[in-house]
């Protein structure tokens, strides 16, 4: 595997691969690498010979009282990881590379954004939807793996590489757990033993509500008080929003489908956990 940390020695780099007749496989991530990120990166190495993985703690998509500078960051054991996991290319540069001038252009969509993750992260997906396009200009990938962890992210970049033309197939891998059930994330680092238990919370309400509709109820309203019902039951969980959305424009359904998403979002303490589970689909 090699390390890289300027845009042009990733191009020449990619340029041969591409020479050698490889296609190019992008996994983006912002580090602390877990098994959910790896999973990406075999689903990568399916579609493509060269895979190409970034780790960059992208500024522009935390908000002024988010935790950016306390972001996990290690980046000698992700590179162990991302090696080990067969990643060619690790690409891993300093915010003056990416950002050589404070920026003055945004991409961003105009209805999403203000549902669900972006009402209580202002400006947070046209600060994911803008790297993302820079990495995809960089890395100019046949195919991009996305993870089904961050619902919302994914949906909007779907949208992105359909109507800004970006001639890259999107892959959104499921979402991986932990034995009990939390789905993995960089975040969860934070979170002391109690925390864990009470992150729990998330994934009990997708679980009750997924087992509701399993047997048979479709009402989204009664679907939605059957989850935030469940989460009531842990009173150190501060619930920001659960809901049953359709998958693309991720609306609020009156009767729900098997491929409706139940989303959540909830704080244990001063961390942020989010998740969610598309209705049809058992674990
Ligand atoms: P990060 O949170 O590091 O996540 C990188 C990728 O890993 C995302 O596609 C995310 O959905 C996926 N992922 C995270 N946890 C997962 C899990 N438990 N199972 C499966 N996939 C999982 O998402 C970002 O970084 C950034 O916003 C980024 C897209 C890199 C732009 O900065």
């Amino acid at each position: 595997m090699r390390q890289i940390d300027t845009i042009a020695g990733l191009r020449a780099a990619i340029a041969t691969a591409r020479a050698r007749g490889e296609r190019i496989g992008f996994v983006p991530t912002m580090g602390f690498l877990h098994e959910g990120h790896l999973r990406l990166v075999d689903e990568a190495k399916r579609a493509a010979g060269c895979v190409v993985m970034s780790l960059f703690v992208n500024p522009t998509q935390f908000g002024p009282n988010e935790d950016f500078s306390r972001y996990p960051r290690d980046v000698s054991g992700d590179a162990a990881k991302a090696e080990g996991r067969g990643v060619d290319l690790l690409f891993l540069p300093p915010v003056s590379e990416m950002y050589p001038t404070p920026p003055s252009l945004h991409v961003m969509a105009d209805d999403l954004p203000t549902r669900w993750e972006g009402e209580v992260r202002p400006g947070h997906f046209s600060g994911v939807l803008t790297v993302v396009a820079k990495l995809f200009n960089i890395v100019a990938p046949d195919v991009a793996v996305f993870g089904r962890k961050d619902f919302q992210q994914a949906t909007l970049i779907r949208r992105m590489v359909r109507e800004l033309n970006f001639p890259i197939e999107m892959v959104v891998a499921p979402t991986v757990r932990e034995n009990d059930g939390l789905a993995l994330s960089s975040r969860n680092t934070y979170l002391d033993a109690g925390a864990r238990a009470n992150g729990l919370a998330l994934v009990k309400s997708l679980r009750t509500v997924t087992a509701a509709f399993a047997k048979g109820e479709r009402l989204g309203s009664r679907l939605g008080n059957i989850g935030r019902e469940t989460l009531a039951t842990y009173p150190d969980v501060r619930v920001d929003y659960f809901a049953v959305v359709d998958p693309t424009a991720m609306k609020p359904v009156d009767t729900a489908s098997a491929d409706s998403v139940a989303i959540v979002a909830a704080r244990v303490g001063p961390t942020r956990l989010i998740d969610n589970m598309i209705l049809g689909e058992a674990e």
